[in-house]
């Protein structure tokens, strides 16, 4: 049993997994429609990887013997107005999971509760990596984004990103 705390924001978790899925799948159908299918994939990957991350939640709370509770998942609530305001929103909105992964550490560790702590571990590192890839993406469009053919470049280095599944399993 885990503390009712901790089992309501891993709960929360699942929720706002499955949005920041449904974020970056509409992120990804907006480059579609503007003809950058590599960033289309990319994000359509990084969909998948949050959809992935929303299972290890719901696992790890089945696995604890604890009830699953899932909820409306939100509308995408950020304006797709340019593509560099796009990549912009996707750096932000990792920032803010990364801190909702903090918060869920911070009551774990309140509760001297250390499976979920390890179990945490992993999402604290995965955040460092999501937030730097986010960041890199806007570097590079800041620096590429206006010459066409650097644009095409760049599509191009992000269409071959291929899914491959988490590197944690339950
Ligand atoms: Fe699952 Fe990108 O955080």
């Amino acid at each position: 049993m885990l503390e009712n705390k901790v089992v309501e924001l891993l709960n929360r978790q699942v929720n706002k997994e499955l949005y920041s899925a449904y974020l970056y799948l509409d992120f990804s159908n907006f480059y579609y429609d503007q003809g950058l299918e590599g960033f289309g994939n990319w994000y359509r990957i990084q969909a998948q990887e949050e959809r992935d991350h929303a299972m290890l939640f719901v696992q790890y709370l089945q696995n604890n013997g604890e009830k699953v509770v899932l909820e409306t998942i939100d509308k995408p609530q950020v304006a797709l107005t340019c593509s560099k305001t796009v990549l912009e929103e996707g750096l932000k909105h990792e920032r803010y999971v990364t801190e909702l992964i903090h918060t869920i550490y911070d009551a774990a560790y309140t509760v001297k509760d250390f499976r979920t702590m390890q179990f945490l571990d992993w999402f604290v590192k995965e955040q460092g990596e999501e937030e730097t890839n986010a960041e890199g993406l806007v570097k590079k469009y800041e620096l590429f984004g206006d010459d066409p053919k650097s644009l095409y470049m760049l599509d191009s280095e992000l269409g071959a990103r291929t899914y491959s599944a988490p590197s944690l399993s339950l």
